[in-house]
This record gives structure tokens, sequence and C-alpha cells, in this order.
């Protein structure tokens, strides 16, 4: 990867379509035959909850080749309250391209910019394989629980950074997903036939049947 082939910009409406291919491309197959990213970001881009400012495209000469966005959300406190954070995603890199480096600095771009943005902290679900090297450790080390599983599931997969340093210090909560995040089966295969036909396949490694 050659940095200097490579500009990182915000979202822009001409985009969405072209965006939402490059997602449904980078997510298929991966995680569940099929995939609902391209559902999600064409919902979540309208939802009050969704940081324009965090909305970014990567390009290689004038190709779109990457994508990453951001959602406000909260940790309910114990004991009342709660406590302003971001979730992020998705993010997705072209497949041919993955693997040198790109999403690394994409996310790494994101989050000096959120972070400038004065977030505290940033919540998601995701391979600490990939995002341990950005800084990310479990949330559950920060005594943030994930929407209601119960307190002793695994959920290594739950993922938290501070933007500002100790911003979770002394917190313990649950932290709640934005709605978006949640797509009905039946919207996803309806929105799925404005793209070309792609074959779904159940493969091994994928998450959800
Ligand atoms: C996940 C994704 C955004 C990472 O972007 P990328 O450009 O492929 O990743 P990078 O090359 O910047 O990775 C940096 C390091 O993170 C780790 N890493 C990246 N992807 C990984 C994966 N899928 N599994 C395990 N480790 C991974 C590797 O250690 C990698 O370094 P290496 O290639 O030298 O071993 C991209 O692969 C992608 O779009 N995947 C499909 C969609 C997806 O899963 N999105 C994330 C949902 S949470």
């Amino acid at each position: 990867m050659n940095k200097n082939d490579i500009i990182i910009r915000e979202e822009k409406k001409d985009d969405y379509r072209q965006v939402e291919n490059l997602v449904r491309e980078s997510f298929w197959n991966v995680y569940r035959p099929g995939c609902l990213e391209h559902y999600v970001i064409h919902v979540l881009r309208d939802d009050p909850a969704f940081v324009g400012e965090l909305d970014f495209v990567m390009e290689r000469d004038g190709v779109i080749i990457g994508q990453n966005m951001f959602m406000r959300t909260r940790i309910d406190r114990d004991g009342g309250g709660e406590v302003p954070v971001l979730t992020m995603g998705p993010i997705c890199v072209t497949p041919a391209l993955q693997r040198k480096g790109y999403g690394k600095f994409l996310l790494d771009y994101s989050l000096e910019k959120a972070a400038g943005m004065g977030f505290g902290a940033v919540l998601f679900e995701g391979n600490i394989d990939f995002y341990g090297k950005s800084g990310f450790g479990c949330a559950r080390d920060f005594g943030i629980r994930y929407n209601d599983m119960p307190r002793d599931a695994d959920t290594s997969f739950f993922l938290c950074k501070e933007l500002i340093p100790g911003y979770l210090s002394g917190v313990t909560g649950v932290y709640r997903t934005p709605k978006g995040y949640y797509a009905e089966d039946s919207d996803v295969r309806e929105f799925d036939k404005g793209f070309p036909p792609k074959e779904k396949l159940k493969l091994p490694g994928q998450l959800f049947g």
C-alpha cells in the first residue's frame, strides 16, 4: 500500500450506490450466506444517530476501495445515567485489496477524526486480530457488558477503545447497539433485489446461518 495513492474523504450522496455495492461485495458470504451490511448502511445514513462528519470513503485512482462509518450510542450505567459513546461500522476494503494495510489506515484515520470531534470511546463487535492493532481491547475489561447478554457470557467479540484516556474509568454498565444495525431478513432480501444477482453460500467459519 502506498499512502500517497489514497484519498480519504466524507461520503457524498452521489457515492451511495457505489458504496453499497462495495459493502455488498466485501461482506458477501463472509459472516453468513449473502450479507445484510449494504442494507444496514442504507438505513443508518438516515438515522438521527448517524455521524455524517465521520462517514468516510477511501479512494485509490478515483475508485472507492473502502468505507467506514460511526453512530452515536450510549452505555447505560449501573445505578443509573448514561455515558455517550460511539459505535463503528460497517468498515470494509474491496476484496482484491484486503490484507495490504488499507483497512488499518482507514480505521486509524477515522478514529483520529472521531477523537478530534471530542468523542470519548468507541465500542463495537469485531475481530481483535484486526482491531487490536489499533488499540482496541475487550470491552469487558473496561467493565462494559454487551446489550442483554448474561454477565458471564463470552463477549470477547465486543471491543472497546477510549479516545479520551480514562473516559470510562469508574464506569460499569451495558452498551446498547443502535436499532439500525438490526435488519429484518425480509427487508434485506427486498433491498438486495436491486443489485446484480449473487449466489449465497454456506461456508465454514461463517458466524450466522
Ligand atoms: C476487515 C477489513 C476491513 C480489514 O481491512 P484490510 O485492509 O484487509 O486489513 P489490513 O491489511 O489493514 O490488516 C492489518 C492487520 O490486521 C489483521 N487482520 C486484518 N484482517 C483480518 C482478519 N480478517 N482476520 C484476522 N486478522 C486480520 C492482520 O494482522 C493484518 O496484518 P497482516 O495482513 O500483516 O497479517 C477487510 O478485510 C474487510 O473488508 N473484510 C470484510 C468485511 C469485514 O469483515 N469488515 C469488518 C467487520 S467487523
